[in-house]
């Protein structure tokens, strides 16, 4: 793209928040924006959400699935995983702990377990929440009823990417799973007054920049409240494992315009990103990310909760991680969130 094009559209972008999806596309092709959209992306998460970084405590409590995505290390065909359930009481312990270390959300994720059944994933939900910490949910798609029950619970939050916007390339790679469904599911999160979060994987095969500019339309279309970008991390045990990791400077394109375009939302930087390159999570926290989700995992289970190989951190305990990204944090010139760190609407 000319000089000119390029800083026209950025300006228009930051302005106005909407950019055609050619325009989109445009941007995210263009290697030599990405300074430039990146400033941009970092002037709107300071005018918007401001310099506080939220810490989300991530508790990784199932490695079962029922899915089997193509790119992931946790698919039921995969016979290397090392499958593990903490119990209630564990998880909820956990929790205690995310709390003591000063983490305002539990985030509690998992693999499509159904062990884990509404009622009983509501009941670690009620003894979550009266520790006083605000709840988000990861555990995939379920029933609209399932989702009142959860709600009902008191989980704040809930998180389900939707991978890609493009059909036919999700449904090649999650086998058996319906884009509509997963549609669905998101508009019944919305509908039940969850804060919502989606998001897309970089670098799943058959994806272009028109299919990530259709993405981040489609999470300014449903006014997502969070959205987690992540670079595609190849897992040798799993059928994606032949492919190249996802290209970090499109991912940080993706990131840096889903700011420019959703100027309230919560995005964080993502393990997956800091697994492909050290440091990478105050490179994306200066280029529109304002979360980060530190894991509060502990034992094996951090080792075993495998998605993909080489994630950050798993060698390093829960304690450590929290001074650390502290420091990270004040680091930037920036500061730890002190407060649940919602959804706050300003336009
Ligand atoms: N690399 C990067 N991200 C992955 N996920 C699953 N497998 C991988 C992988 N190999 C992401 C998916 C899912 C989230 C919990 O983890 O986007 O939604
Ligand atoms: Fe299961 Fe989620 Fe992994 Fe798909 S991405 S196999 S649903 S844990
Ligand atoms: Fe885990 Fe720094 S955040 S070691």
């Amino acid at each position: 793209m000319e000089e000119q094009a390029r800083k026209g559209l950025i300006e228009k972008a930051e302005r106005t928040h909407r950019l055609s999806p050619e325009e989109l596309a445009a941007l995210l092709a263009d290697a030599e924006a990405e300074e430039e959209l990146a400033a941009a992306a970092d002037r709107v998460r300071h005018a918007f959400v401001g310099d506080e970084v939220h810490l989300r405590g991530l508790i990784e409590f199932s490695s079962y699935c029922r899915q089997n995505c193509l790119y992931c290390g946790l698919r039921r065909d995969n016979g290397k995983a090392q499958r593990y359930r903490l119990s209630p009481e564990e998880i909820v312990a956990l929790a205690a702990k995310a709390k003591a270390y000063g983490y305002f959300t539990a985030v509690m994720q998992s693999g499509e377990d159904p062990w884990f059944t509404a009622e009983r994933l509501a009941a670690i939900v009620r003894e979550v929440k009266k520790l006083g910490l605000a709840v988000t949910l990861s555990v995939g798609e379920r029933t609209k009823e399932e989702y009142r029950v959860l709600r009902e619970a008191g989980a704040d939050r809930f998180l389900l990417r939707i991978e890609t916007t493009d059909k036919d390339i999700y449904e090649a790679l999650d086998p058996g799973m319906s884009h509509e469904n997963r549609f669905r599911c998101l508009a019944d999160l919305k509908d039940l007054g969850y804060e919502v979060g989606t998001g897309c994987l970089i670098g799943l095969p058959g994806q272009t920049v028109e299919t990530l500019a259709r993405d981040i339309l489609f999470f300014q279309e449903i006014d997502a409240d969070m959205v987690g970008v992540g670079p595609l991390v190849p897992n040798e045990d799993t059928p994606l494992g032949g492919e190249q990791p996802g290209d970090m400077h499109l991912t940080r394109r993706v990131v840096a315009a889903t700011r420019l375009l959703l100027p309230e939302a919560n995005i964080p930087a993502t393990t997956a990103m800091e697994t492909l390159k050290p440091n990478a999570r105050e490179w994306i926290l200066r280029s529109g990310a304002n979360v980060v989700m530190p894991n509060v995992t502990e034992g094996e289970a951090r080792q075993k909760y495998a998605l993909y190989p080489g994630k950050a951190c798993v060698a390093d305990t829960p304690e450590h991680c929290r001074v650390c990204m502290e420091g990270r944090i004040r680091a930037l010139g920036r500061t730890v969130g002190q407060g649940a760190g919602g959804r706050r609407r300003v336009l």
